[in-house]
């Protein structure tokens, strides 16, 4: 590490909307440098000036798409290379609703490399920086879909059990360490129409999970502090994942996402 800033740092990836937009004005409320790291053309400049102009912090960013190994390396590389950062918000995600037998390649692999290789790739390049600093903070964010395989999801809930498996693996090697590493799982919520128009289609289920992203980014920094490593947001969510046997859940899950796809 060059050491071009003394500052501490927290990285959010996604961080131009939605759930990641919430964590990062979270972090700024608390006074907390930031790297905000989105897709590019996702209006991630104008948030980070405003950000910059109404807080007194710095406000770093980068532009990229996870969608092979070769940009998350230059992120984290360019990371290591001038800032210290003692917290890491792994929150970009991507997923979908689709009959298994009509996804492209791209589809598949682009879940996988951004819930699974991103989230990954980023903690181990980033974990040497973290674990310089006093005491630091990993918080990824899985989803209530971890808890249940669900047809017509398929890729996306299996790339979001690996995050929530991976977090408490690491969790525990790191336990004695100045690194602790916490994961959420949140129901739905409506972050962009796309995501609203599904929720919509899920009815009853999709309501009763629903969740604000600013009180979700709010309660979880409150936990991650705590270093809580399984953060659970509500009581929902620990009913599935704790009670319901997947000879129940499974089917009952797949049956109202099979909603979403056959009603668009
Ligand atoms: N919304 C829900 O109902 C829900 C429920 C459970 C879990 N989650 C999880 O919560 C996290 C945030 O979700 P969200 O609903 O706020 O937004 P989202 O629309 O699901 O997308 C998450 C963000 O990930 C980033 N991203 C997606 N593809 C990327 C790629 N190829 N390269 C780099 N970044 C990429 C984008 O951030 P930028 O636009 O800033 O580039 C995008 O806004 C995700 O991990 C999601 O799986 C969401």
């Amino acid at each position: 590490m060059s050491g071009v800033s003394k500052k501490t740092y927290a990285v959010v990836t996604g961080a131009s909307q939605g759930l990641g937009k919430a964590f990062a004005l979270a972090l700024a409320k608390r006074n907390i440098p930031l790297i905000l790291i989105s897709l590019p053309g996702q209006n991630l400049i104008p948030f980070a000036n405003h950000l910059r102009s109404t807080y007194p912090i710095a406000v770093r960013y980068f532009e990229t798409d996870f969608a092979n190994d070769h940009n998350i390396l230059a992120v984290t590389q360019w990371i290591n290379n001038n800032y210290n950062v003692h917290i890491l918000i792994n929150n970009a995600g991507t997923g979908g609703s689709r009959q298994f037998d009509k996804v492209s390649l791209h589809y598949i692999n682009t879940i996988i490399q951004v819930n699974v290789k991103a989230t990954s790739l980023l903690t181990h390049q980033l974990l040497p920086n973290l674990q310089q600093q006093k005491q630091s903070y990993i918080l990824n964010v899985s989803s209530i879909a971890a808890f249940s395989p669900v047809g017509y999801k398929t890729v996306y809930p299996a790339s979001k059990t690996f995050i929530h498996s991976f977090s408490i693996g690491l969790a525990e090697e790191l336990k004695d360490s100045n690194v602790s590493v916490s994961v959420i799982n949140p129901g739905a919520m409506k972050t962009n129409p796309e995501i609203a128009k599904r929720i919509e289609k899920q009815g009853t289920l999709g309501k009763l999970t629903l969740l604000d992203p600013n009180k979700v980014a709010e309660f979880s920094l409150n936990r991650m502090f705590k270093k809580e490593t399984v953060i659970l947001l509500n009581p929902i969510s620990w009913f599935i994942s704790k009670l319901l046997p997947n000879w129940i859940k499974v089917p009952m899950m797949t049956r109202v996402i099979k909603r979403e796809v056959t009603h668009e």
